[in-house]
């Protein structure tokens, strides 16, 4: 069972400015919580309860103003900072301490998913989403039921299986992540890490069907977009989805006490009035 899960926090936002300018794109608001709680739900849905955050420099004070230290939560949450976006293989080498001798979870702090993960043995683990635009992703081409090619955005279409930002590995990860080399674009790509994987056979994949959600948030149009989709189901249904205190509770991780805490840390807003609901 995969105990352990990292949040890649950290880049530049470029394709958001100037929103991103003074404020990191995970803590911009996906409709009525930071986009960061949706990546960090997926990891506790998963029952992952120690995570490890990654953030840019100078930007670990903004990140512990909205998610201190995972106490509200029943959580362990650290973190650690990037000096810049090296590549998304460099979590494995910053997390080597964290990891230990554990298997862990990788999420993108960007992406939005609506799914639940399963346990991994041994080796890799990718997750598959249908793409209209293959080429601006990682993707997987699939041969008996096998990966048989991975790709980092190609020019040429070779398949829409798009690779999405969830991953799950097994220890190797860090040695493995150590011994990359820097591509042309100058960072080190989870690409080339698969690739060794896949070599070894070790390379598994999940296939999201058509009830999974997997949207972008790459852009301003993509957060227009999920903010709208989040605020269609939440106001229909009355749910909220990526709520982290009723994980929590349904995990059994927290009682009513450290509900309280939380609506009492978030004040007087819709969230907190959600929270209410629970008690
Ligand atoms: P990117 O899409 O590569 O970068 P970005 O989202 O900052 O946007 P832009 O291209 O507009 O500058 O990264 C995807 C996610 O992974 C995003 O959440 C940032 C994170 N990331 C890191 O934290 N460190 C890294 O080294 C890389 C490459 C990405």
């Amino acid at each position: 069972m995969i105990k352990k899960g990292i949040i890649l926090a950290g880049g530049n936002g470029t394709r958001m400015s100037p929103l991103t300018k003074a404020v990191n794109k995970q803590l911009l608001p996906i409709y009525d919580k930071p986009l960061i709680f949706y990546s960090l739900s997926i990891l506790m849905l998963s029952k992952i309860k120690e995570v490890l955050i990654i953030v840019n420099k100078v930007q670990l004070e903004q990140y512990k103003k909205i998610i201190p230290d995972g106490n509200n939560l029943g959580m362990k949450i650290s973190y650690k900072e990037q000096e810049k976006p090296n590549g998304l293989p460099e979590a494995f080498i910053i997390g080597e301490t964290f990891i230990k001798k554990d298997n862990v979870a990788l999420i993108l702090g960007d992406n939005f998913l609506l799914l639940e993960c399963k346990n991994l043995k041994s080796g890799a683990k990718v997750v598959l989403h249908k793409a209209n635009k293959p080429e601006l992703y990682g993707v997987a081409q699939l041969k008996n039921n096998k990966i048989s090619i991975i790709k980092e955005k190609p020019k040429k279409f070779i398949s829409d299986k798009a690779i999405t930002g969830l991953y799950f590995f097994d220890n190797n990860v860090v040695k493995l992540s150590k011994k990359l080399k820097k591509s042309k674009r100058n960072e080190l790509e989870i690409t080339d890490l698969l690739k060794i994987y896949k070599k070894q056979n070790k390379l598994r994949f999940k296939e999201l069907g058509r009830g999974a959600v997997w949207l972008d948030t790459g852009s301003i149009e993509d957060f227009y977009n999920a903010s709208s989709f989040v605020s269609t189901i939440e106001n229909r249904q009355g749910i909220k989805i990526a709520c982290l205190e009723e994980i929590s509770l349904n995990n059994n991780w927290i009682s009513k006490k450290e509900l309280n805490q939380s609506i009492k840390f978030y004040g007087n807003c819709k969230y907190s009035n959600y929270l209410k609901t629970f008690l």
